[in-house]
This record gives structure tokens, C-alpha cells and sequence, in this order.
């Protein structure tokens, strides 16, 4: 199954219409347009002004989304706590005249914001890209952040073993 594909599936799976979720990196919307359908609110940053752009026109015919356009970490300037889920499709915007490309201590700042706004129960969904420099960055300061601070990683996906295919993290919110 292809990245995108289980991805998607799995959010079909966990959200519905009393959700307040959170798209990190709007991109170009592919993830947006799907939260707009499944979830009662939608709320996506991305810090490239094309990228807000595209993704506005995807999902024009939805009501329920606010998008925002600045850098991830500063999501605690926007957002309440009690959010059911946050998702992260980290890279870049293909074929962007200006590609910004997240990057491994901001991402790391910004998953800390989250995992404090996330309700209990609630999850949150990184896809790590291994194939753009800095991937590895992120994935590494990342996974070793879970490992050494007791995240719940509750399920992990690569659609083929292959030094650059996505690794997708799904983590739940548990407290104790
Ligand atoms: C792989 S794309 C996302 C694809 C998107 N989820 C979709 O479904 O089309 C990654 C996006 O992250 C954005 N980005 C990079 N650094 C960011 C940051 N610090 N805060 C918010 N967005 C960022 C890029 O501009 C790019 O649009």
C-alpha cells in the first residue's frame, strides 16, 4: 500500500465530526481536503504562501477549515488544547519556486506544541521523507526524542524497505 494510501485509511479510521484537527504542513492539500470531509474542524499551517494557496483552492467547497500561514512552531499562538489529531507530511513543496523544507529542530519544537495540545486519546501522524537532505536529520532527532521521552508509538509503516521510502509514525496520546 502506498504511503499516502495508509495514511489516509488510517485517518478514516479515527476521525469524525466532533474532531478539531490539525494539519501541520498544508502542502498542497491532499491531507487538508480529507480532514475537511471527516472531521468538524479543520486548522492547517504551512509557512509557503503557494502552498495556502493551493491548498485554498482544494478545499474552497468546505466551511470547517481555517488555514494559516506561518511556521509550525507557533501553533500555541492559534490553537486550544482538546485536539483530536495532528498530522506532519514533512519535506517540502515539489516543484515550489520556493521549496521550504521543514527542518529537524523546528519539527521538534512544534511536536512538543502539539503533543501539549493534544487531547488524551487523541494521535498524531508524522511521514518522515528519507529521500531530501535533512529527512534523516528529522527522522533520527525525532525517533530518538520518542524513544527517550516515553511516546506512545503505537504503530509504524514503510511501504517498501528502502533507504528512502517514507516512515510513517502513528502516536497515541496516553496519560497515565
Ligand atoms: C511534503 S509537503 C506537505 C504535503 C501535504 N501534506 C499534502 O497533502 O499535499 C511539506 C510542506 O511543509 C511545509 N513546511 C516546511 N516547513 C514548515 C514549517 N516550519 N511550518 C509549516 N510548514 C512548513 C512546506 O512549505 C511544504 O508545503
Amino acid at each position: 500500500m502506498r504511503t499516502n494510501t495508509f495514511v489516509h485509511k488510517y485517518l478514516k479510521g479515527l476521525i469524525n465530526k466532533e474532531d478539531i484537527v490539525v494539519d501541520m504542513t498544508v502542502g498542497n492539500g491532499n491531507d487538508t481536503l480529507l480532514l475537511c470531509q471527516l472531521a468538524k474542524e479543520v486548522i492547517g499551517f504551512d509557512i509557503n504562501e503557494e502552498a495556502i494557496i493551493n491548498t485554498a483552492n482544494r478545499v474552497k467547497d468546505y466551511s470547517n477549515v481555517r488555514l494559516i500561514k506561518d511556521n509550525h512552531i507557533n501553533i500555541d499562538l492559534y490553537l486550544n488544547e482538546g485536539i483530536k489529531l495532528f498530522i506532519f507530511n514533512l519535506g517540502y513543496l515539489p516543484h515550489s519556486d520556493n521549496p521550504s523544507t521543514t527542518k529537524a529542530s523546528e519539527t521538534l519544537i512544534a511536536f512538543k506544541k502539539a503533543y501539549s495540545l493534544l487531547k488524551d486519546n487523541g494521535y498524531i501522524i508524522i511521514t518522515f521523507y528519507l529521500g531530501h537532505k535533512g529527512g534523516y536529520d528529522e527522522y533520527y532527532l525525532l525517533t530518538d526524542y520518542f524513544k527517550n521521552n516515553d511516546i506512545n508509538v503505537i504503530e509504524k509503516y514503510q511501504a517498501h524497505s528502502s533507504l528512502k521510502e517514507p516512515i510513517v509514525y502513528i502516536i497515541k496520546k496516553v496519560t497515565t
